[in-house]
């Protein structure tokens, strides 16, 4: 027999159930941001009565960010990739938690290094086809009824200032068809970015957060704006090593899936798009990521701090040699575990006896003392016939002095580039190289070098390649460790020569 179209009373208890969950269910309707995380059983019970989403939890990208964000080391945050990955719901509700100064949905307090009110920035693109359409209801969706809130209108009829009267903070919103200069002459705790702004608003705002040692967040599907990529994502320090206190997300519009937009969703979307088109809307690659050589190197996981090289490490050289450039040297070790290190690099103009010296003094610095596997070096560097001048023979006299052997590097590319890929990222789902964060040169080819959208061969557009040169030639080796040879005269009978 089947309920169905049962319409028997309530009993009191039911309908006294019925109204509690009604209530509870507009509360929740108009307080959404205390609902950001997973609902209690009860509540999932309540929250099936109503027939309604109620409680939203973070996509993993989403819950990435957040975790990051409790980081205080992190200043510069990115969430980018793919359409409908859930960027602008994400920056609204960190923009508006900012304001509170806590998350409101565990009641966590965000790190500031101080009591005032805060301020934050929202800089969106167009007044009507994106502040008004898009950002003002995203702000809208999160702020709770029961918060007291003062809003005041710009000349464009937007509400451009957002003021949480709980703690006096305010939020600010501004568009980049503004000229950049209305961008100076102001300070405050965060600039968010929905869709990248000009180079030169990004300026004008970072300068206001330096007083409070403010953070920014840049929400964005990269389409063209390369800069960003160059300068904010991938951003280094004056030393050439990579700024750590930049924090990236990339998401894939799959990400969100079964949180706010469906596989049948995305479908439908991506039969209005182009093939290149697909990577960066759908997949978050913008066209100038898609050719990278190394794609699997992640400066959070794959740069580690320089530590001290295990005694029995085996650490290879490799030597990249150009007659009118600096050399390129690069120092591998591979420890007892078979995980691989970019311990040391050379990038230096000198002649071949300068160099070799140079590399001796790293190997036998009190510090170092390395183990040393194999040197190679650029085939360039030997002169078709023996000749004793040339730059092998330079630098195999130095380095033979203190016996270690000098080989000729393989060329083959293509297989070094894959075995690099291979140890950036095993078959177990986890790194087995990384670099020092002592080789800025190393880690920035490996970041930029790039293969001609062309002739797909791995050409240096615009950047150099010598280092991971170095690099793939060293994989090539396939160095594995193996134990010291000791020689233990302790069990022989002595005698007298
Ligand atoms: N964690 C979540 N839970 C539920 N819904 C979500 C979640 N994240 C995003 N959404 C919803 O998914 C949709 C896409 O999110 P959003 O607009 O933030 O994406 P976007 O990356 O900014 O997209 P676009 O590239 O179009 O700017 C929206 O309807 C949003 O409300
Ligand atoms: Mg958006």
């Amino acid at each position: 027999m089947s309920n169905t179209g049962n319409t028997a009373p309530m009993t009191p208890q039911e309908r006294a159930f019925a109204d509690q969950v009604a209530i509870w269910a507009k509360h929740m309707q108009d307080n959404r941001i205390y609902g950001f995380r997973l609902p209690t059983e009860a509540e999932r019970v309540a929250e099936a009565a109503t027939g309604e989403r109620l409680f939203m939890q973070p996509n993993p990208r989403q819950a990435d960010l957040l975790t990051a964000w409790m980081d205080p080391k992190y200043k510069v945050f990115t969430f980018t990739g793919g359409n409908r990955g859930g960027k602008t719901f994400i920056g609204s509700c960190i923009g508006e938690s900012t304001l509170f100064g806590k998350w409101l949905w565990d009641d966590v307090r965000l790190p500031f290094k101080h009591r005032y009110p805060r301020k934050v920035r929202y800089v969106g693109q167009g007044w009507e086809s994106h502040i008004k359409a898009v950002i003002i209801p995203a702000l809208k969706f999160w702020w709770p009824a029961n918060r007291p809130l003062e809003t005041k209108k710009n000349n464009q009829g937007v509400d451009a200032i957002w003021k949480d009267l709980a703690t006096g903070s305010t939020l600010e919103i501004m568009s980049t068809s503004q000229s950049s200069d209305v961008f100076e002459g102001w300070h405050g705790d965060l600039v968010i970015y929905d869709e990248p702004p000009p180079r030169d608003i990004r300026v004008a705002c970072a300068r206001g957060l330096i007083d409070r040692n403010g953070r920014e967040l840049f929400c964005a599907t990269l389409l063209k704006e390369a800069w960003i990529h160059r300068e904010v994502i991938k951003a280094r320090n004056e030393d050439g090593t990579p700024d750590l206190s930049v924090f990236n997300v990339t998401c894939q519009i799959w990400d969100n899936v079964g949180y706010g937009i469906t596989k049948e969703g995305i479908e439908q979307f991506s039969k209005s798009l182009k093939p290149e088109e697909r990577a960066a809307r759908l997949d978050g690659k913008p066209s100038y990521m898609s050719t990278l050589v190394f794609p699997r190197f992640q400066r959070e996981l794959h740069v580690k701090p320089a530590f001290k090289i295990p005694l029995d490490a085996i650490v290879d050289i490799s030597i990249d040699f150009h007659p009118s450039k600096k050399w390129a040297v690069v120092f591998l070790a591979t420890t007892r575990n078979g995980f691989k290190y970019v311990c040391n690099e050379i990038w230096e103009h000198g002649n071949p006896k300068y160099i070799a010296e140079q590399i001796l003094r790293i190997i036998e610095h009190k510090d170092n003392q390395y183990r040393i596997g194999r040197c190679i070096i650029d085939p360039l560097a030997k002169s078709g016939t023996d000749n004793d001048s040339d730059v092998y023979s330079i630098i195999e006299q130095v380095l033979g002095s203190h016996n270690i052997s000098l080989d000729v590097a393989s060329k083959d590319k293509d297989n070094g580039i894959a075995l690099v890929n291979n140890l950036l990222w095993t078959e177990n789902d986890m790194p087995s190289l990384w670099v020092f964060d002592t080789c800025p040169m190393t880690i920035k080819q490996i970041e930029d070098l790039m293969y001609d959208a062309d002739s797909l061969k791995p050409t240096a557009v615009k950047v150099d390649d010598d280092f991971t040169e170095c690099l793939y030639r060293l994989a090539l080796l396939d160095t594995q460790w193996f134990p010291p040879k000791s020689f233990d005269i302790s069990n022989q009978r002595s005698m007298m020569l």
